[in-house]
């Protein structure tokens, strides 16, 4: 049993980025981390052609920038450095191999008491440990877990089949023919990868995505700061549709709504064209509708087509498991183990719980939200 300040679960960006926050204003923190290192979503489980989504000025957390001679859009490799120094600046010493298994909130004691899986030790023998601590904070990602859709036959598929954040690059599939499935940024990058490396690649899109470059991006968030979302948005399905003309050709349609009106609503993040869609549009990359179900190797689309394929990437999202291990506190996270507040008031909940990472803004989001958990940390102790 050991008693702490602050526990943080999770020691990826969120995570990392909260105990530097606290650290800086000397507030005791323990991070407890599942896996054997710090963002083992970035080391362990993307692929290895991954880059920052958006500018570098855009992605850094609180009080350190990427260095000037970084490029404008930082590679995983180069996130990843960044993070070694991020960590050894700021004193964060997470303890790993710890699986966080259950929560609850102590109100007779007023203390979070968290259990949690030790498996550090050599001997096969696994340990529990339980912390308590006056706050906790909630660090373990919105894609803790890669989920694959319920498809029927999907268990008695011959050929092999990944979710995608089991994939590194295309190698292995050279000259096979790989479906992916999913149409997001992941999807559509790694189709562009599989095509890379050679394999006959399609892809399943079924939801209507926009579909911008990150040049358009960029300019987008310059813009945010002087026009309107609405206005940002006509101005942006212009220039897209100026670029690419019009996909609904070619099976990829477009929402009603704006890019950012649907970042801002649903979470949803418009597609950044890798050089997918010229792929696409020449026909290399093949485009299919819905999946109905598989049978042996053979997958039925929604409209009677059936294909033979090698392999399935399933790039079809992922899902927080909060729910898994908090026990109660049912007034702060949803049964979907997503905050129950909305933005901007999401990172804070009864009891001394917070929570970081949760806005689906990705790591600026993940900076505002521990620099706001650490001050309110920080002010609610200083007040006593
Ligand atoms: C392929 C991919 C590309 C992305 N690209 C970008 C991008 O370019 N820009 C951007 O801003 N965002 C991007 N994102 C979003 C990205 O998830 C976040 O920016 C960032 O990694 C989230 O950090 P996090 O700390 O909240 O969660 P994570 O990075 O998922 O870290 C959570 C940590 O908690 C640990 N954990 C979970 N459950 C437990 C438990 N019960 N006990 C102990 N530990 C636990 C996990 O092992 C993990 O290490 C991308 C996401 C993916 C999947
Ligand atoms: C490539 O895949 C398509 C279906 O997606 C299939 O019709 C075609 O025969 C494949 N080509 C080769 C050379 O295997
Ligand atoms: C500190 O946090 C506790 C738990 O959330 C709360 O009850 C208390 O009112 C807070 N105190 C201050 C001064 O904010």
């Amino acid at each position: 049993m050991e008693e702490t300040m602050v526990v943080i679960v999770g020691a990826g960006p969120a995570g990392l980025a909260t105990s530097a926050c606290l650290n800086r204003l000397s507030i005791p923190n323990i991070v407890l981390e599942r896996e054997d290192c710090y963002a083992s979503l970035w080391k362990k489980r993307s692929y290895d052609r991954l880059k920052l989504h958006l500018a570098k000025q855009f992605c850094h957390l609180p009080y350190m920038d990427f260095p000037p001679n970084a490029p404008t859009y930082v590679p995983k490799n180069g996130f990843i450095d960044y993070l070694d120094n991020y960590v050894s600046h700021f004193g964060i010493t997470p303890r790993y191999l710890r699986s966080v298994e259950s929560v609850i909130y102590d109100s007779d004691a007023e203390k979070w008491q968290i259990v949690v899986k030790n498996m550090t030790t050599t001997d096969n023998v696994i340990e529990t440990e339980v912390y308590t601590s006056r706050f906790l904070v909630v660090a373990s990602g919105e894609n803790s877990q890669g989920t694959i859709p319920d498809i029927d036959g999907l268990d008695s598929y011959v050929g092999e089949y990944i979710h995608s954040n089991q994939y590194e690059n295309g190698r292995k599939f050279r000259g096979k023919d790989v479906l992916v499935v999913g149409c997001g940024n992941s999807g559509m990058e790694i189709a562009y990868d599989l095509w890379n490396w050679g394999a006959n690649t399609s892809i399943v899109v079924r939801n209507p995505v926009h579909v911008l470059t990150k040049e358009m991006v960029k300019m987008a968030m310059i813009m945010s700061q002087y026009l309107p979302c609405k206005a940002v948005d006509i101005i942006t399905v212009a220039i897209s549709r100026l670029k690419y003309g019009k996909l609904s050709k070619y099976g990829i349609r477009m929402p009603t709504k704006g890019p950012f009106h649907l970042k801002e609503t649903t979470g949803r993040s418009p597609v950044i064209d890798v050089g997918t869609i010229s792929k696409i549009k020449s026909g290399e990359i093949k485009v299919l509708p819905g999946m109905e179900c598989i049978k042996d190797n053979e997958v039925v689309f929604t409209n009677g087509a059936t294909v033979q394929f090698d392999a399935i990437v399933f790039a079809t999202g992922y899902k927080s498991t909060v729910r898994n291990w908090l026990k109660g506190s049912y007034e702060s996270f949803d049964e979907k183990g997503m905050p129950k507040r909305s933005f901007p008031y999401h990172w804070k909940g009864g009891n001394g719980i917070y929570n970081a990472g949760f806005s689906r803004r990705g790591l600026r989001g993940i900076s505002s939200d521990a620099q706001n958990i650490a001050n309110d940390i920080y002010i609610n102790i200083t007040a006593d």
